[in-house]
């Protein structure tokens, strides 16, 4: 069965101080031991955070380059987050996407160096409104999940992170029913399209405003593995999504 999942994505967000404060957090918990929990964490705090986390939670970056190294001003790769005993990366964040240009096909390219280097990958996914109300998700999130699955040859160390970019920041929850739904469909296409193995293994998590409040009812659907969550993250609330599967 699969272990349920929570990331907790800071995002641009902390100071020392402030992550002091959420390590405090993470360290009284208690954290339930059946999850897997991982932080996302800005790149100049790695190191930091990776030196006081307590060993029950694991650290990300939030993305990595498509090579090594090389004249790439400004970027890290997965070698260096290796170097610095940093084992996860977040990839494909809409706001990557949405923000900074980032394309299927770059994503795709991120996903697959990181896998090859030895880095766990948490694989963002996700339609805009428009797209939604065009009714065009499932062709959104099949065809982002293509262009990973074109450039990887393992699903072991990849988890899917589903994130609605409406639900992203705006208090607006997908209901459990259409995260399900989604999920469901998801699953569904990598049973088509990779096989019945990956299928049933793969965590497929959910983002966008998940909160202590709604946490719990979205734990209970049964292809939702977990969640990456964003400004609740940040807070004592992120104690309580992590422990909300029953
Ligand atoms: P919020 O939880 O703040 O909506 O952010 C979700 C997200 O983008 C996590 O990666």
């Amino acid at each position: 069965s699969r272990k349920f999942f929570v990331g907790g994505n800071w995002k641009m967000n902390g100071t020392k101080s402030e992550i002091d404060g959420i390590v405090a957090f993470l360290k009284s918990g208690p954290l339930d031991t059946n999850v897997e929990v991982v932080v996302g964490v800005p790149s100049i705090y790695l190191t930091y955070v990776k030196g006081i986390l307590p060993d029950n939670v694991s650290i990300a970056a939030q993305n990595t380059y498509k090579v090594a190294k090389g004249a790439f001003t400004g970027e890290i790769s997965p070698a260096m987050l290796l170097d610095n005993g940093i084992p996860w990366v977040i990839l494909g964040h809409s706001e990557r996407r949405n923000v900074f240009g980032e394309t299927d096909e770059l994503v795709a390219e991120k996903v697959a160096h990181a896998l090859e280097a030895g880095l766990k990958v948490i694989a963002c996914i996700g339609e805009k409104l428009e797209e939604r109300e065009a009714g065009n998700t499932e062709e959104v999130v099949f065809r982002q999940t293509k262009a990973i699955a074109d450039k990887i040859k393992s699903w072991d160390n990849v988890v899917v992170a589903y994130e609605p970019v409406w639900a992203i920041g705006t208090g607006k929850t997908a209901t459990p029913q259409q995260a399900q739904e989604v999920h469901e469909k998801l699953r569904d296409w990598f049973s088509k399209n990779i096989n019945q193995t990956v299928a049933e293994t793969v965590r497929i998590i959910y983002g966008g405003s998940v909160t202590a409040g709604n946490a719990k009812d979205l734990a209970k659907e049964k292809d939702i593995d977990g969640f990456l969550v964003g400004g609740a993250s940040l807070k004592p609330d992120f104690v309580q999504i992590v422990n909300a599967k029953q």
